[in-house]
């Protein structure tokens, strides 16, 4: 992958994670983030499979997935340092989920890179009347409702 490997590491430790510096991308740089919290980058990573890129101590990507571990697997927050891209480490990243998932279906939204996605495999959607979404917080409860 383009010498991406060579002198990098992909970790999958939540707590490896630069909260600070994945902060600052997100909030400040990441189109879909902007102004988002510390908190809840923080949190985002505790609900999530995490794949980050090193190059020796210096976070360099990242990339999560929201899923159950069975059905389905929501990718999002894919980011690499502005001097770190172009060599390959995002496609590493999506490589590793795509590879190690293995669960059958992976979505995500992106608005420019498309080539990136689709050589694993990722198509626009067939149906897109299907999918809705809601936009909005909702009220605070305590919790989802618990069975009994
Ligand atoms: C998109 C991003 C993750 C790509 O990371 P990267 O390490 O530079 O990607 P790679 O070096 O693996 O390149 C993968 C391919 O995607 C293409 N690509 C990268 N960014 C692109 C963009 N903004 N628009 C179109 N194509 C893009 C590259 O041209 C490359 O194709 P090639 O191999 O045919 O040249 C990185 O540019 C980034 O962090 N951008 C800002 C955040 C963002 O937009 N994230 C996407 C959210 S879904």
């Amino acid at each position: 992958l383009r010498g991406a490997r060579a002198a990098s590491e992909l970790d999958t430790e939540p707590r490896r994670v630069d909260l600070d510096l994945l902060h600052r991308w997100l909030s400040e740089d990441a189109y879909r983030a902007l102004g988002r919290s510390r908190d809840a980058v923080e949190r985002s990573i505790q609900g999530s499979r995490v794949a980050a890129a090193f190059d020796g101590p210096h976070m360099i990507g990242f990339a999560r997935a929201v899923t159950d571990n069975a059905t389905i697997a929501w990718l999002c927050d894919v980011y690499v340092a502005r001097s770190a891209r172009g060599r390959g480490v995002g496609t590493w990243m999506v490589d590793a989920f795509v590879r190690a998932s293995g669960i059958p279906r992976l979505v995500l939204a992106t608005r420019d890179p498309h080539g990136l996605y689709r050589r694993f495999g990722f198509r626009e959607l067939v149906e897109p009347s299907r999918w809705m979404e809601r936009r909005g917080p909702g009220p605070r409860t305590a919790g989802l409702p618990q069975g009994r």
